[in-house]
């Protein structure tokens, strides 16, 4: 069979605090672990280093505790592979990073997980190698002005252009009060619209299990970089539809 090229993909946007770090290890996660793709996730995000703190943090809790690692174990053996690769650099050698990343293996998907400013050095060059650009949006005036102006100059200076190398910008909605949209989120799409934008059906829901690592009291993992998303966590969390409609944007 031909080999399929690696696709680049960033949940990005530059308003801070939107869901840009869990979204992306929650997919990352949940391709890897359960849907059987191969994946990487490039941090950029300096200094924090999200992505890589929370693995090291990860790593740790499944070290020092029995039943976590007895779930690595078994996981590791079904799977027959490692856990996804992440590695820290700058916003201006990611791509060469991910191009290196590359010739080490066969991905399907290399995630950026990038600075929240477009000012940060690299950031729109990176931005413009990527497949495709998810941008996480809530419902919050502040956030819905910023975002928008984010992805509408995305939209009009790098996709419709044809300056870049980005197929689709899909705007996603998180931390929504509820399952399912109200009809304030659909005046929104409305407008979004409008804008010549498109939203992803599936919507993320405000929960707090969004919130919770490994922990102790070994309740069901949510947000992991060496597990997906517990199987009794999937339901009301939307993450296996967000994989699913993924895939379809990203045809794979
Ligand atoms: N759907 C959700 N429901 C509840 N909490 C959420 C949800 N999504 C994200 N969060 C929480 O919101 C906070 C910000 O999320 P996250 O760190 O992923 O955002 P970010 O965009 O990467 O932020 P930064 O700009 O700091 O990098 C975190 O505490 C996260 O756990
Ligand atoms: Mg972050």
């Amino acid at each position: 069979m031909e080999k399929k090229e690696t696709l680049f993909i960033a949940f990005s946007t530059q308003k801070g605090g939107v869901g840009k770090t869990t979204l992306t290890v929650l997919a990352a996660s949940y391709l890897h672990y359960v849907k059987g793709y191969n994946v990487a996730v490039v941090d950029c995000d300096y200094p924090q280093f999200s992505i890589a703190d929370m693995r090291r943090r990860d790593v740790e809790q499944v070290m020092k505790d029995n039943h976590y690692k007895r779930m690595a174990h078994v996981q590791f053996t079904a799977i027959g592979k490692n856990a996804w690769q992440v590695e820290e650099c700058s916003s201006v050698d990611a791509i060469a990073k991910a191009e290196q990343l590359q010739t080490d293996g066969e991905l399907d998907f290399i995630f950026f997980d990038l600075p929240g400013t477009m000012n940060a050095a690299g950031v729109v060059k990176t931005l413009a190698s990527m497949d495709y650009i998810f941008v996480p949006i809530t419902a919050d005036r502040v956030v819905l002005e910023s975002t928008l102006q984010f992805a509408t100059t995305l939209h009009d200076n790098l996709i419709t252009t044809g300056k870049s190398n980005i197929k689709s910008l899909q705007l996603v909605w998180n931390m929504v009060d509820g399952r399912e949209k109200s009809d304030l989120y659909h005046a929104y799409d409305h407008a979004i619209e409008e804008l010549g934008l498109q939203v992803m059906e599936t919507v993320l829901p405000d929960s707090k299990r969004f919130r919770r690592e490994m922990t102790g009291g070994h309740k069901p993992v949510f947000r992991s970089t060496l597990f997906p998303v517990d199987k009794s966590l999937l339901k009301g969390s939307n993450i296996e539809e967000l994989v699913t409609e993924f895939c379809q944007i990203v045809k794979r």
